[in-house]
């Protein structure tokens, strides 16, 4: 067998059976010349099993403070060069009810790990964007199940938690303080309790191996995550990371075809991670698997102080113009903005 049809024969397997070894994966995660095929069959699946309709979810960045310290992030506790801010319970609201207003039929709220948010402000919030009409996406880090549960109860649909890498070793190294463990059961916890979880991993971080991506990928059909997002790792200078060499935007769109060929009916996001490294990174990564956006719809000055990573996208922009923004993007490639509230529709 020569080596192109051996590549091409893994390429077809991938997108005939959605399954691969974990040496199969190491092979395309490796292989340079043939990424433009691993992209076109990703777009291939990504069409049979959820069409050409685009999810988009609004973001509400509602805390920059976190009690977390992970080496790579600009939000760490030790950054002091960050304004901290956290937003009040209605002005959270009055950012959801905009949302709505541009049509969005999701919220994210997203925020560092900030205790001050306890579970009663959280079940509060939740109730009261639930009356909106609008699916909830939770991302505010580990919390135990008991939380959890009230998140659920209240009415939140969905969870995001980045398991970032399954190198336990290497996580730990990397998220000082935090255990790996802990992590894994949030998310089987998560799964458990009903949510459609959400999860994902940082290419390219510092003792990163193509062996541990192919992991990543792996155990994110284990979990049978309905949600994944991958995005390049991205130095911010105000962390210990500063000097380290980051992501590429080849490497993580290739990571998430993967993911897309292997997972063929879940939701995946184009990260901001990748359009903040390519200009086009968001339509590229439509049309390499993706099929949902998160634009940001935190208003004001507080969208620069969120700052995980610098050149961060849209930090200047307001909710309204990246609304016409994004739906330009996916009407200018062919594509459509979804009406619906965008729940994985399983097709196994
Ligand atoms: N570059 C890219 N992504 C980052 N995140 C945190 N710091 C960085 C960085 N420097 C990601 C993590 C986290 C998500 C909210 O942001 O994966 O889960
Ligand atoms: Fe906090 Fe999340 Fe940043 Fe870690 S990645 S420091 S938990 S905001
Ligand atoms: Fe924010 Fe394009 S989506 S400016």
């Amino acid at each position: 067998m020569t080596e192109r049809s051996n590549i091409q024969a893994l390429i077809d397997k991938a997108e005939t059976t959605h399954d691969l070894t974990k040496d199969e994966l190491v092979t395309l995660l490796q292989d340079r010349q043939y990424e433009a095929e691993v992209f076109a069959a990703a777009d291939r699946v990504r069409q049979k099993y959820v069409g050409d309709e685009v999810h988009l979810r609004g973001l509400i960045e509602f805390s920059n403070r976190c009690k977390q310290n992970c080496l790579y992030c600009g939000l760490r506790r030790d950054n002091s060069k960050v304004s901290r801010y956290r937003l009040d319970v209605d002005t959270i609201i009055d950012f959801a009810v905009k949302a709505k207003s541009y049509g969005y039929r999701t919220v994210v709220l997203q925020s560092g790990e900030d205790e001050w948010f306890d579970v009663d402000k959280m079940v509060d919030i939740i109730k009261k964007i639930k009356e909106l009409g609008l699916a909830i996406t939770i991302s505010v880090g580990e919390k135990s199940r008991e939380v959890y549960q009230a998140y659920r109860d209240a009415g939140a649909d969905r969870y995001l938690l980045r398991i970032e890498t399954t190198d336990k070793e290497l996580y730990e190294k990397l998220d000082p303080g935090m255990s790996w463990d802990n992590r894994m059961r949030c998310l089987y916890d998560l799964k458990e309790l009903g949510f459609e979880l959400g999860s994902g991993c940082l290419v390219g971080i510092p003792g990163q191996t193509v062996e541990s991506l192919a992991d990543d990928i792996l155990f994110f059909k284990e979990i049978d995550a309905d949600m994944i997002g991958v995005g390049p790792f991205i130095p911010n200078p105000d962390t210990p990371l500063a000097d380290e060499a980051g992501g590429t935007f080849e490497l993580s769109t290739k990571v998430m075809a993967l993911i897309r060929l292997l997972l063929p009916d879940i939701n995946i996001p184009a990260t901001t991670a990748m359009e903040s490294l390519n200009p086009q990174g968001r339509v590229l990564a439509l049309q390499r698997g993706a099929n949902v956006v998160m634009p940001n719809v935190t208003e004001g000055e507080y969208r620069q102080l969120y700052l995980l990573y610098p050149g961060k996208i849209c930090i200047n922009d307001t909710p309204a113009h990246c609304r016409s923004c994004i739906t330009g993007k996916i009407t200018g490639i062919g594509r459509k903005v979804s009406e619906t509230h965008g729940y994985r529709v399983k097709r196994a």
